[in-house]
């Protein structure tokens, strides 16, 4: 089976204030995105990376593929993106070539996911999942409640019992036939998810969890990059 990454890094980074689009922002030194494919072209299962770069930025995403050292056995396919993340995760299943069976989903965002997290998705799609996602438990308890406008107070709906809650990351891991079919029919009815894994459970195919990695954490918002410039400092010591 050959396994590719598509790597969604189209987004704006709103949420992480004004600057660069946020895939193509520095931490220690080296964009994001560099980071991001590292930790995909790092693992031996992954002999394609797709980077979909934000829409006007293909030519300077291809320059600094061309820039970085990365793995040699690995192949590399920019696309530009869309407006929104599942448009441009749909834009890089578009640009895999035939003989791709298995394909990862990896954000840009999570530049510092660990290898051995990324085989253990590979692994469970080898090993037959259709759909994988690496997950956390919990440690905030979360309450449902009914949105209202800014700083009014929401009325509590319910309060799921926390054991049986995951905070899901990424690299979400498929196969191909199964995420392209979820992509054709969940966008063909107007409808959208916020990960991938959920439009794969919307078909009625099982999707499974196994353990994910708390380096693997998003990068959103600005406390995030002091966290992930620590998790590389301790790295270098
Ligand atoms: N993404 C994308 N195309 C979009 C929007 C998002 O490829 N139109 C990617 C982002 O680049 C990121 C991943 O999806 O790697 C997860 O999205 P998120 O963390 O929300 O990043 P942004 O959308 O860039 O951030 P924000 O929502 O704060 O603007
Ligand atoms: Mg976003």
């Amino acid at each position: 089976p050959r396994t590719a990454a598509v790597i969604p890094a189209a987004g704006r980074g709103v949420r992480l204030g004004p600057g660069a689009p946020k895939a193509l922002r520095a931490l220690s030194g080296t964009p994001m995105l560099i980071h991001a494919v590292r930790a995909m072209a790092n693992s031996r299962a992954v002999s394609l990376v797709v980077v979909v770069a934000p829409p006007d930025g293909a030519a300077e995403v291809k320059n600094l593929l061309a820039e970085h050292a990365l793995p040699e056995r690995t192949d590399f396919l920019v696309v530009p993106g869309g407006e929104t993340r599942q448009e441009s995760v749909r834009l890089g299943l578009d640009a895999l070539p035939d003989d791709i069976t298995a394909v990862l989903v990896h954000d840009a965002a999570r530049p510092l996911v660990p290898v051995d997290t990324v085989d253990a998705v590979v692994e469970a799609v080898r090993d037959g999942a259709p759909a994988v996602v690496p997950a956390m438990p919990l440690t905030d308890t979360v309450k449902e409640v009914e949105p209202r406008e800014k700083d009014e107070p929401e009325p509590v709906v319910a309060t799921p019992e926390r054991a049986r809650l995951r905070a899901v990351q990424t690299p979400q891991g498929f196969d191909r036939a199964t995420l392209v079919r979820a992509h054709e029919t969940i966008t063909a009815k107007g409808e959208g998810a916020t990960d991938c894994a959920g439009m794969v459970e919307r078909l009625g195919v099982q999707v499974v969890v196994v353990p994910g990695h708390e380096e693997a954490f998003k990068v959103t918002r600005p406390l995030d990059l002091v966290l992930a410039e620590a998790v590389l400092a301790r790295r270098r010591a």
